[in-house]
């Protein structure tokens, strides 16, 4: 973030940033294709998979176009800022033609918990490697794209970045917006109760350096889940209790802490509301106009926490099954801490896939107690089969 930040304020230079770009974007690229290979041939030939892998092997072959041009020239520059963009818009619906495939292929031959696991793998990371790709061309394309410097709407930001980002105005418009959504779905929704607390500079208003629309998808999500399950849990009540959001600013973490009462979730299933694909809600249907979805495509939360984690921070949630949840948003306070995660593709990665998933480790009795009926009518017919000579026989078998 400090690198961006630095790069971006100080006269940036666009010949800099095409010779970074230029080695950095196909290093990116290249790194994330390697693993699209590596999902299971099924999903690779669905017709969605196929056409994103496409546009990555053009994106690929348009930015090495660029690797002996001559970085003196403008129009090599300016052409390359051109290529730049037609990037970012090709790949602008990478998540749901990427979810479209995954559906496909679960249709046409199910999933089973290997191959589930492993599409959860690849889909982490090849999210997580597309808000980086994406980081980069935004901040090239917005400080290079137009032909005014400063951006007029947001004159303060480098790019994507806002060195002072109000945090309590980003989760305000936030919940605004998912308000509007939940008053179209429910006819109704629950207030906002928002505490701060600056630890750090008190008094002060809770400013970090961060990109405010990644800021802006976290929080906008966590409201409509919040939302959503606050208006199912009370509907008999008619009386929907407030969302309460926590911002704090301490000295390491700037902390966003989203309560709902909507009921919560069992513990066991936790884990499973971070998995693509799962999601409690109808499946909306793509094709129709109408408003946006308050939920349903079971992408809130996973994409939300890789937004989060991006910059070194995290998204947790904490249930009270019964009462509500507890949704957590963690981001680095300094900027010099805010270090990009990147996936990287080597062999341990590559052993993700490939690895034999055996027995589990860990022992799960069963919960039902053994059925001895069948057991014994099982030893009955061995003994009177007269396949066997001694009752040793008989151990040694069952043993082995
Ligand atoms: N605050 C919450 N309280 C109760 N259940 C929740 C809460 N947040 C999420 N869930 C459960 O987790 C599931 C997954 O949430 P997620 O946001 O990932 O997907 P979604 O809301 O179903 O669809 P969308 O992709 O449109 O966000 C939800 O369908 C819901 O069942
Ligand atoms: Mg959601």
């Amino acid at each position: 973030m400090k690198q961006f930040l630095d790069f971006g304020s100080e006269n940036a230079c666009e010949k800099t940033s095409f010779m970074f770009l230029r080695q950095e974007l196909p290093v990116r690229l290249a790194n994330i294709m390697k693993e699209i290979s590596l999902l299971p041939d099924n999903l690779l030939r669905t017709p969605s998979v196929q056409l994103v892998q496409s546009w990555y092997d053009q994106s690929l072959q348009e930015i090495l176009d660029f690797k002996d041009k001559n970085a003196e020239d403008s129009e090599t520059i300016h052409s390359f800022t051109d290529t730049v963009i037609k990037i970012r818009n090709r790949h602008n619906d990478v998540i749901p033609t990427m979810a479209q495939g995954v559906v496909e292929y679960k249709e046409s031959f199910g999933i089973d918990p290997v191959t589930s696991q492993n599409v959860q793998y690849f889909l982490d990371r090849f999210y997580m490697s597309r808000i980086s790709i994406r980081m980069l061309l935004n901040q090239h394309s917005l400080l290079f794209g137009g032909k005014i410097k400063v951006n007029p709407a947001h004159p303060k930001h480098i790019g994507s970045i806002n060195p002072n980002c109000d945090v309590v105005a980003v989760i305000k418009d936030g919940y605004e917006n998912a308000k509007t959504l939940c008053d179209l779905y429910y006819m109704s929704s629950p207030e906002l109760v928002l505490e701060e607390m600056n630890v750090k500079s008190p008094g002060q208003l809770i400013q970090v350096v961060y990109v405010p629309s990644h800021l802006y998808h976290m929080v906008f999500e966590l409201f409509k889940n919040a939302m959503r399950a606050t208006m199912e849990h009370n509907v008999d009540r008619c009386i929907y209790p407030p969302v309460h959001v926590h911002v704090t600013l301490g000295n390491e973490d700037l902390t966003v802490k989203m309560s709902d009462r909507g009921g919560g979730v069992p513990v066991r299933k936790i884990d499973r509301l971070f998995n693509y694909m799962y999601s409690t809600a109808p499946h909306p249907r793509v094709e129709t106009s109408r408003a946006t979805p308050l939920a349903g495509f079971g992408y809130g939360l996973p994409i939300s926490r890789l937004y989060a984690q991006y910059f070194q921070g995290d998204l947790k949630l904490y249930s009270f099954e019964g009462y509500g949840t507890d949704a957590v948003v963690y981001i680095k306070a300094l900027s010099t801490e805010s270090i990009e995660r990147l996936p990287v593709y080597n062999k341990s990665a590559w052993k993700h896939y490939k690895a034999n998933h055996e027995a589990d480790d860990w022992c799960v009795p069963s919960s039902e107690p053994k059925d001895m009926t069948t057991f014994r009518t099982w030893i009955h017919l061995y003994l009177n089969s007269g396949n066997y000579n001694s009752k040793l026989d008989f151990c040694k078998e069952e043993k082995a």
